[in-house]
């Protein structure tokens, strides 16, 4: 039952594919990225929150549908419902139900899109008009990627001097460049180890300052290859980074290995197509599926390739996604 006093919103928010990553943190309580980040939305794997502030409700009560919900995850909702309750200055509790439209923790960004969604409907539901910048901000201290999720289409992360200055920004709109990325989809159970674990891990890397200077110098790189339309560069320096991330990633301690070998066999499979004409490049977040990037023109046969491997469960096609955006408001009594 909904109480007179509940405030509800919805909003639906994109994951997003990054192509220069973030991966290790300066601040961890703040989630303050070492380097800028350059992604993508994505525009067939979204999450849809809604929150509902109620005052008959002495805590939380929060639901991710299709899944358990873990006592952790729920404990980060609160958390987060706690940074917007006090931006709004109310103490209410509220119901907060959510629903991804992919598989959760299979290294498509969910904590993305989640806690993109979640700072969306709960600022509305709690009568909070920011910019989007500050949305961006707001979503970044729940996860940092999901700061990426709030602005449209092609979008950069300036990693900031501090929590104001860091935030994410449009630097293309989706309609700008007809690019994809088709995710193959190996492994659908939960990750071993999450992107937070592995996001403080990475400082233990011996490999970590020379990746951060790559990245640093592949930010220009890709931010202009992705105003250009060229595809050629913006692959070669996309691919790159996923590699230097994943040796980041292999090289701490305890070293985590996203891939399975149903990955290893689809990056061999891309470079041979790539070796053959085809143009497609891979990248690799913190999971073993692989999002194959390529444009417009070659998705479909691409697709078809990627069906045809025997790892491949599915295969996501996603275009550049809109920006986080909400679908129902509903203030007092309903
Ligand atoms: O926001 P987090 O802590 O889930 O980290 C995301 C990490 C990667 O997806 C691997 C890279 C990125 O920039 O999205």
């Amino acid at each position: 039952m909904t109480s007179p006093a509940a405030r509800t919103a919805t909003a639906r928010s994109c994951a997003n594919i990054a192509f220069i990553k973030y991966w290790g943190r300066r601040d961890h309580a703040l989630r303050l990225p070492l380097n800028g980040s350059i992604s993508m939305n994505l525009d067939s794997a979204t999450t849809t929150t809604t929150v509902a502030f109620d005052s008959a409700l002495d805590a939380d009560q929060v639901t991710i549908l299709d899944t358990e919900t873990t006592e952790k995850a729920a404990r980060r909702v609160s958390e987060h419902l706690d940074r917007v309750r006090a931006q709004a200055g109310i103490a209410t509790r509220a119901r907060v139900v959510s629903r991804n439209s992919f598989p959760m923790g299979a290294g498509i960004a969910s904590s993305a899109s989640a806690f993109a969604a979640l700072t969306a409907a709960a600022c509305a539901a709690a009568g909070l008009r920011l910019s989007e910048r500050a949305l961006s901000i707001l979503a970044r201290l729940g996860s940092g990627s999901a700061c990426r999720s709030i602005p449209a289409g092609f979008v950069e992360w300036h990693a900031g001097e501090d929590s104001e200055s860091s935030y994410a920004e449009m630097i293309a709109p989706p309609e700008h460049w007809d690019l994809r990325d088709l995710i193959a989809i190996v492994e659908t159970a939960h990750k071993e180890v999450g992107s937070s674990k592995g996001q403080e891990l990475a400082g233990a890397s011996p490999f970590g300052a020379a990746r951060l200077a790559a990245a640093e110098r592949g930010l220009p790189i890709v931010r202009r290859a992705i105003l250009e339309r060229d595809f050629k560069t913006f692959g070669e320096e996309t691919e790159q980074e996923a590699i230097r991330m994943h040796a980041v990633a292999l090289t701490s301690r305890p070293s985590v290995l996203y891939w399975s070998p149903a990955t290893v066999r689809i990056m061999h499979a891309v470079r041979a197509w790539r070796a053959d004409g085809l143009p497609a490049y891979f990248t690799i977040d913190a999971g073993a599926n692989v999002h194959v990037l390529c444009q417009g023109a070659d998705a479909d046969t691409l697709a078809a390739r990627l069906r045809h491997l025997e790892d491949v469960q599915a295969v996501l096609c996603n275009r550049p996604g809109p920006a986080t955006w909400l679908i129902d408001e509903h203030l007092g009594i309903d």
